[in-house]
């Protein structure tokens, strides 16, 4: 069957013969087809080429088919159910029969072929996916008082007494989307920042575990399925100590090596590293007839049967004991796993509750993750040292010179809190503490180690260690301050911030170039920064930087400029605007000067944005010293635009609704999480500016002011029929 030099020869003839190109590389003989490798025909999309089909006999189609359905079920047998049925030396004979067929007759390699696991050549760069739904992220709870709250708030929300709950062990990997099509494989993307990712599909296809093409066939024509990819502890060490060995950096945990496996440019590389998945939800699906299970449980087993990788440390739960019960028992059983979990996910079963429940912000009110003891470690405590930040405030920390590994990270550093807390604590300088580190959250000093004694002498500074002025202790809110308006360090951390990796993420400004920049006056506020180009000369004479290092510092701010504008507004340190809450206000108010503009009540009409962020946004956009910050901004070009959200578009932005009673279909608060996703705002006093009062059975005076000023009322048949009509128009 192999092809013959003849037949590629007449190929070619045929070629200048203007041949269609389907026939070109058919011998009459016996067509069978040959492709060069490097024939555009031979690419994945061609394989279901009907001219190609036709040129393979079809004993060998059925043996290529036979093959793909054999080695896929002993993939399956032993990377998903762990019980091989035949021996390496048996699969390989497979493989490589499968492998030569695909070679001959290129249109049997099909995307969900066994083969395409080995990797692709190199690719030049990800692709860009944005995910039809967000992925998102999960809050936390750390305790039996966190976890009650969180079960109330949902039995308030949703007006109900108990509500069935699934608990699985929350894999610390790296998350990933994997599109099917009628069954087949067709994209793999990773996270990125939950709105978009990248596309790692020619990765994906090496991790063995998970199916290219699905089994059962009641799977819907189009879905998404979630899952976590990681790299089996065991595994880990080993590969790291071939990395030392090779000259190259080790990977910190299992989950960095996760992440840099599956973004390997040449995916021959990830397929040589033993990265597997488990799957845990369905993100969307397209389906014409049949709906999918109702319950997450349901679901759950679907993904079973259509041959992915579930976990099977899966507990149902009705009550707060049997979490409580099933944590306890998943904190027990974390070291015997052959990878790394930190903590537990709970689950709300019903789909129904969860697509009622929603979000809040990036994070499901239908789940949230119990979170693990942190791991303790002990060490030395070289010194207790002093920094400044933002606003001023004086905080101790403690200092490592040799570095602590804790939570599978180095950390010289350890937070300290305040001056009480370090007496209360008993810890002192020379000192062996316990040292803890949960998660993604900074390393803390919990006390000194056993055997150690307690110390509670501790004294801040009376000087600010930057400026040398007398600090204040401010003794309500336990923070030593330093006041001089003139200190340097608050701007200082503020230019810092604003390039740092949260923010407009500038390379080459750091807490060293800030200080240069500020103390030799070239920066004073961060919308300085756009205009440091003027002074590029002086840069390069001035702090031993050289010119290419100045040149890269420039060319980072004016990359900046293109930093989205969420980041920006992370950048400028308002208080309690960063990450979320600074997309929040992004993907609403669109600009700077959009966000300038709002009030105080187009702030709190966002859901997920409360008073208290309101007014640090009003009061910070009021200084006049901040405006000219806008200002200057603007003029130098630093002036994101972001989407908005269409405000004007949602149909009840402007409208005011106050809601009052008890209603039938909704709880208040699920009410008004349904005003304010319309775009209306809520509030909780009846007044002129009042649109709708929405009254259920019982009102109170609410009810009777409504009715004395006049504003139109809606009992919930009127309230939900305004509702329908709104949600299914939009
Ligand atoms: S469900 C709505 N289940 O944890 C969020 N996530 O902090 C849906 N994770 O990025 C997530 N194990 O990748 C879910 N059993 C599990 C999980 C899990 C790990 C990750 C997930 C996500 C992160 C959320």
């Amino acid at each position: 069957m192999a092809a013959s030099g003849a037949g590629i020869a007449e190929a070619v003839r045929g070629r200048a013969r203007g041949l269609p190109d389907a026939l070109l590389y058919c011998r009459s003989s016996d067509y069978h087809h040959v492709t060069p490798r490097n024939h555009p025909a031979n690419t994945l999309k061609s394989w279901g080429h009907p001219n190609y089909r036709m040129a393979t006999s079809r004993q060998t189609r059925d043996r290529a088919a036979e093959l793909r359905t054999e080695l896929s079920r002993h993939i399956r047998l032993y990377h998903v159910l762990s019980q091989p049925e035949i021996t390496d030396a048996e699969y390989d004979a497979l493989m490589r029969e499968l492998q030569s067929l695909e070679a001959e007759h290129s249109e049997l390699q099909t995307p969900d072929s066994p083969t395409q696991r080995i990797g692709a050549p190199p690719a030049s760069g990800f692709e860009e996916v944005t995910h039809t739904v967000p992925l998102l992220s999960l809050s936390n709870v750390f305790g039996p008082d966190d976890l009650s709250a969180w079960h109330r708030r949902i039995t308030e929300f949703l007006e109900i007494d108990r509500f069935d709950m699934v608990c699985e062990v929350k894999i610390d990997g790296l998350a990933i989307a994997l599109t099917y099509e009628d069954g087949v494989l067709v994209r793999g993307a990773t996270r990125g920042d939950g709105v978009t990712g990248e596309d790692v599909t020619a990765n994906i296809r090496t991790i063995k575990s998970i199916p290219l093409r699905l089994e059962g066939g009641d799977y819907p024509p189009r879905l998404e399925v979630r899952g976590e990819i990681y790299f089996p502890k065991t595994a880990f060490d080993a590969f790291n100590e071939e990395r030392v060995a090779n000259g190259l950096p080790p990977y910190m945990n299992p989950r960095n090596s996760a992440s840099g496996s599956l973004r390997q440019l040449d995916s021959r590389e990830t397929a040589k590293r033993p990265l597997a998945g488990w799957m845990y939800s369905i993100g969307w699906f397209e389906a014409d007839g049949d709906l999918l299970p109702s319950t997450h449980s349901g679901r759950l087993e679907a993904l079973t049967r259509w041959g992915f990788k579930v976990n099977p440390w899966t507990r149902s739960a009705a009550s707060l004991e049997a979490v409580e019960k099933a944590h306890a028992d998943a904190l027990s059983g974390r070291d015997g796993l052959g990878y790394q979990i930190d903590g537990m996910v709970i689950k709300v079963d019903d789909i129904g509750y969860q697509d009622r429940l929603g979000f809040v912000g990036r994070e499901p009110r239908w789940a949230t993750a119990y979170k693990f003891p942190p791991e303790q470690v002990t060490a030395i405590l070289d010194e207790i040292r002093v920094s400044v930040g933002r606003t001023g405030a004086l905080t101790p920390y403690a200092y490592f010179e040799e570095g602590v590994h804790v939570g599978g990270v180095v950390v010289h550093q350890a937070s300290l809190h305040n001056e009480q807390d370090i007496r209360r604590k008993g810890i002192a300088a020379g000192q062996r503490v316990i040292v803890q580190r949960a998660g993604d959250v900074i390393p803390q000093v919990v006390g000194p180690a056993p055997g150690e004694t307690p110390r509670d002498d501790y004294t801040l500074p009376d000087m600010c260690p930057v400026c040398g002025e007398a600090v204040l202790h401010d003794e309500d809110e336990a923070v030593v301050r330093c006041v001089n308006g003139r200190c340097p360090v608050q701007s200082q951390r503020l230019i810092e911030h604003f390039a740092g990796r949260g923010s407009m993420d500038i390379e080459g400004l750091g807490e060293k170039m800030a200080v240069i920049l500020f103390n030799e006056k070239l920066v004073g506020d961060v919308a300085d920064l756009y205009t440091l180009g003027g002074h590029r000369e002086k840069l390069i004479e001035m702090e031993r930087l050289g010119e290419i290092s100045v040149d890269n510092l420039l060319a980072g701010i004016e990359a900046s400029k293109s930093q989205p504008l969420s980041r920006l507004l992370s950048g400028l340190g308002i208080l309690h605007v960063g990450g979320e809450n600074a997309e929040l206000l992004a993907g609403r108010f669109g600009s700077l000067k959009g966000l300038q503009d709002a009030t105080g009540d187009d702030l709190t009409a966002i859901d997920g944005v409360g008073p208290r962020i309101a007014a640090s946004v009003v009061d910070w956009f009021s200084h006049e010293g901040n405006q000219q910050i806008v200002d200057k901004l603007i003029a130098a070009g630093v002036d994101p635009r972001e989407e908005m959200r269409e405000p004007e578009d949602l149909p009840w932005t402007g409208l005011r609704f106050v809601v009052t009673g008890r209603m039938e279909s909704y709880s208040r608060r699920e009410a008004q999480a349904k005003i304010k996703s319309l775009g209306g705002t809520v509030s909780s006093t009846v007044s002129g500016k009042t649109s709708f009062v929405v009254v259920g059975a019982e009102p109170g005076s609410k009810y009777d002011k409504a009715v004395r000023l006049e504003v139109p009322i809606l009992d919930e048949a009127a309230f939900l029929q305004k509702l329908d009509k709104e949600e299914g128009a939009s």
